[in-house]
């Protein structure tokens, strides 16, 4: 346990083993879901609003940069604040864990921002986003999710990230972004490196900060390469729109331009990719929904992508801080104190959801926060994920209906529930 004054370890009775938990410690986030949301069910019935000292830090940060936070974990609180942004503010940083600024503010974009430049902003590319946008383009990813599949088809098995889950995403939003074939390799292993720093396999025997900072680096000189390209010649992807953008009669600055282009690599890569794999395992377990799903695709579909959502919530965590003193459940927050949102716990509250550790794919209604609460930052790519979801497993369940997930190696993260690598089998096709 690291001291504090405001450390608050949840106390669960009956285990044995661990009576105590620190919500802020990695380790704690390396477990399974089920076995974390021991303590957030306790939470969620004892303490809905818990005060914590800093979440533990691997990248050096000062004290005085490590503030306590105020922990959420209930359904219509999350929505609460997401909705609320006047009171919960996202300009003074949205990640649990602190970074150094000069990090946050080449990476973070409209993510880390308030009105009225986060609309603005936000603006810029929003209208690629949209369901009609997307339906736009839905043809050409149910393409992409067929070769894919085609091409995992005669290997009868292997690593189901690399193999099926990745690939999706990083097409999409590359194409999208107008990434050239050639570097999106490069450009997704560093995007992946900004938030999988916490886990020891990323950086090895290297300080975490100098791994990031060089992820972090080669995004943004990338980035920067692509905006003046694309100054001189135009296309049609969202690069060529950025460039050309203008905000109040002024043009984005190149910084950034690669703020936007790191966000949106990020965003639009991990949070789909790690869903794939969830559901993939989660379908592998509840042979009952897998039968179900298979039964009849065309109708189940839409329902089992909010179930898959739901069940992986992929973006565990992010930050607001007080703009004004509140009350949560009879807690008193000043002004300026952070406050982390806990969106799989969300997901997992006994009075949003019935039997919520049940997997589900007709679960109806189903009103996860696994896309964020509603309110101004709410995910930007939710119809694209959705899209993309819909083709994979439509495609999986076309051509190797009978794959077989094994148990996830899980990403050491208080961000992103990530899979690292889990293997798969199928009968080979050829
Ligand atoms: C299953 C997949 C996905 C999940 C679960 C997810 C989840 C989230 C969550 C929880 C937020 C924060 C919401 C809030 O603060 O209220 C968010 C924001 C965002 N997401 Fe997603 N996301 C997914 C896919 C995508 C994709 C494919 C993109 C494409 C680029 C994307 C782009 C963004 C952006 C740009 C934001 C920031 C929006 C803002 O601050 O205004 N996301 N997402």
């Amino acid at each position: 346990m690291r001291g504090g004054e405001y450390s608050r370890l949840v106390a669960v009775p009956g285990a044995s083993q661990t009576p105590e938990v620190d919500l802020g410690s990695l380790d704690f986030w390396g477990q399974p879901a089920q076995e974390r949301d021991r303590y957030f069910a306790q939470l969620r019935r004892d303490a809905p609003v818990s005060r914590h000292e800093a979440p533990e830090d691997i990248l050096g940060m000062p004290d005085q940069a490590r503030p306590g936070y105020w922990a959420v974990v209930r359904y219509e609180d999350v929505r609460r604040i997401s909705r609320d942004p006047e009171s919960f503010c996202s300009g003074e940083g949205t990640q649990f864990a602190d970074a150094p600024p000069e990090f946050l503010e080449a990476s973070m974009s409209f993510l880390a921002m308030d009105a009225p430049r986060h609309s603005k902003l936000r603006g810029l590319v929003s209208s690629a986003f949209t369901p009609r946008q997307v339906a736009r383009i839905e043809e050409g990813i149910r393409a992409n999710a067929r070769l894919i599949v085609e091409e995992a088809a005669p290997t009868g098995g292997g690593d189901f990230v690399q193999l099926v889950a990745k690939r999706l995403p990083l097409i999409t939003i590359s194409d999208m972004i107008g990434v050239p074939a050639a570097d999106r390799e490069r450009v997704v292993a560093a995007a992946d490196l900004l938030v999988t720093t916490s886990d020891p396999e990323a950086f090895g025997d290297r300080p975490p900060i100098e791994v990031l900072g060089e992820a972090l680096w080669t995004l943004t000189e990338f980035a920067t390469e692509l905006a003046s390209y694309r100054e001189q010649h135009p296309g049609e992807d969202l690069m060529s729109g950025l460039v050309h953008a203008e905000i109040d009669g002024e043009r984005l600055t190149h910084a950034e331009i690669a703020a936007f282009f790191v966000l949106l690599s990020v965003a639009g890569n991990d949070t789909t990719r790690h869903t794939t794999s969830h559901a993939l395992r989660a379908l592998s377990v509840h042979r009952d929904q897998r039968a179900l799903l298979q039964d009849d695709p065309e109708q189940r579909l839409g329902t089992a992508v909010e179930e898959f959502v739901r069940w992986a919530s992929p973006v565990l965590t992010f930050r607001r801080t007080t703009t004004r003193p509140v009350e949560l459940h009879g807690q008193q927050l000043a002004a300026g104190e952070k406050v982390v949102l806990f969106y799989h716990s969300a997901n997992r509250d006994e009075q949003a959801f019935s039997d919520p550790w049940r997997f589900d794919i007709a679960r109806e209604p189903n009103r996860h926060v696994g896309f964020g609460g509603g309110g101004p930052h709410y995910c930007l790519g939710a119809s694209l994920a959705r899209t993309q979801l819909r083709s994979i497993f439509g495609e999986l369940n076309r051509v190797i209906p009978d794959i077989e997930a094994d148990e996830p190696e899980l990403l050491r993260s208080a961000f992103i529930h990530g899979v690292k690598r889990m293997n798969c089998t199928f009968r080979p096709r050829a």
